[in-house]
């Protein structure tokens, strides 16, 4: 607790503060929180809530893994009261969940009790009965029930990002408005069990529990099949990326800046999920090619001759054929293959021209000379941010395609820059460096012809 600032302190003692009001107030009133009959269901409707708060589960937003926790709260509302609700949600103190600090653990049981004891009045407000709804009487409750969880939600998720935000100090919770309707209506879906647990409740009791969960948690088990897929995919990628970076000391982390500039320029043309996904892969391994060039071709002093030069511009292809086997990278080869080629067709391998160049190519050759542009090489300091958009804009039309260059000078207006840290002179143990960029447009390579 003392690492949090102060009104992140605050506010945790008026979130617990609130909770323990609610439920000392409705002891006061009602003589006890939950009627002895009801007592078999809070223990299973709060069993169910452990069980689903210990084992979060991702949502399909990839930012989000939540718990579906929340909906034995909901089915609370309904079978056993705002008292009852609040009881249930107040298990989330106990979720096992090995190295969630207690004051993490405080402030969930304390929300959860708010969000389900203010759900359960908002529910009863809109006439919902509180009981095991009978087959006949199952009409009425979807009404309060829909208002109950509408409440409910973003609640929760008001209560939590303002934690968030005032213990991070950061905007780190903020997502796309796209996102975040997702966000919402995934969420709103998963209440819906809720309402099934409270349903079937009448004619299997506590076994309504065990249906509702047992394909929740296969989905959840293919969720995590994924992305342990994806985790997999990633180390792929990084391990490639960190065996062409070695190859030159200056180079290091451009992979995963051009990775960066590509996705932001992905989103800004209005590329898919799945489609910047690949991008992002095909940034990190642009250069992967590099494997194939002689060493002391990349770090050679002076003007390389035309075999040398030839080696260079294969690197494309010698990409191509390092990942053709990996099946998961689809689009991304074209951009492997293609991020030499200019808009003016002078480029290479295939010396292709407008729109003949493929999209992802055209999108890393703008993130590839960006990112060179904007860090340290050998030969020269980096420069900054406006002088490379600037070469940039100058280079649209001839080296670049014009559209990828206003899309990310876009993107740069509304996300800025952040680029690397200067690099110190190499150790004496490093890496060798390159002497000349290939990528840089401010510095083309020299060749000599003839012997
Ligand atoms: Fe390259």
């Amino acid at each position: 607790m003392r690492d949090l600032p102060w009104p992140a302190r605050v506010y945790l003692v008026a979130v617990i503060g609130t909770a323990a009001v609610l439920l000392a107030h409705s002891a006061v009133v009602s003589g006890s929180l939950v009627r002895p009959e009801d007592l078999d269901v809070l223990l299973v409707l709060a069993l169910l809530f452990l069980v689903c708060e210990s084992m979060p589960t991702l949502l399909n937003v990839e930012q989000f893994a939540v718990s579906v926790s929340f909906s034995a709260s909901l089915a609370a509302v309904v079978l056993i009261g705002p008292e009852g609700a609040a009881l249930v949600g107040l298990t989330a103190t106990l979720s096992v969940r090995p190295g969630l600090p207690l004051v993490k653990r405080l402030f969930n049981g304390a929300q959860f009790a708010i969000c389900g004891y203010v759900a359960g009045w908002v529910y009863e407000g809109c006439h919902g009965q509180v009981g095991v709804p009978q087959v006949d009487a199952f009409d009425d409750l979807i009404g309060p029930y829909a208002v109950a969880t509408a409440v409910f939600v973003p609640l929760n998720i008001v209560l939590t990002l303002t934690m968030i935000r005032l213990a991070t100090r950061a905007r780190a919770m903020e997502l796309p408005l796209r996102g975040m309707a997702q966000f919402l209506l995934s969420y709103l879906g998963y209440g819906t069990f809720g309402l099934l647990v409270a349903g079937l409740w009448a004619t299997v009791q506590s076994i309504s529990a065990v249906l509702v969960l047992l394909p929740l948690f296969v989905a959840r088990w293919a969720f995590g099949q994924y992305h342990a897929q994806q985790r997999s995919y990633d180390a792929t990628i990084a391990a490639l990326c960190q065996a062409v970076e070695t190859k030159d000391y200056y180079t290091r982390g451009h992979c995963t800046r051009v990775s960066l500039a590509s996705s932001m320029i992905a989103r800004e043309i209005g590329m898919g999920r799945e489609r910047v996904r690949a991008i992002r892969y095909a940034g990190m391994l642009h250069d992967v090619g590099k494997l194939g060039v002689p060493t002391k071709v990349l770090q050679k002093e002076g003007p390389l001759t035309e075999e040398e030069f030839a080696a260079i511009q294969l690197h494309p292809m010698r990409g191509l054929e390092i990942v053709r086997g990996i099946g998961f990278l689809d689009e991304a080869y074209a951009g492997i293959m293609h991020h030499h080629e200019r808009h003016d067709g002078t480029g290479y391998p295939m010396g292709l021209a407008g729109d003949e160049i493929p999209e992802f190519a055209k999108v890393i050759a703008v993130a590839d000379a960006f990112d060179s542009m904007t860090s340290d090489r050998s030969y020269r300091g980096a420069r900054p941010v406006e002088v490379a958009v600037e070469e940039l804009r100058k280079c649209a039309g001839t080296h670049f395609d014009p559209v990828m260059v206003a899309a990310f000078i876009r993107a740069l207006e509304r996300e800025p820059w952040q680029p690397p840290r200067r690099v110190e002179p190499p150790p004496p143990d490093a890496a060798g460096t390159t002497i000349k960029d290939h990528d840089d447009p401010t510095m083309p390579i020299q060749v000599v012809t003839g012997p």
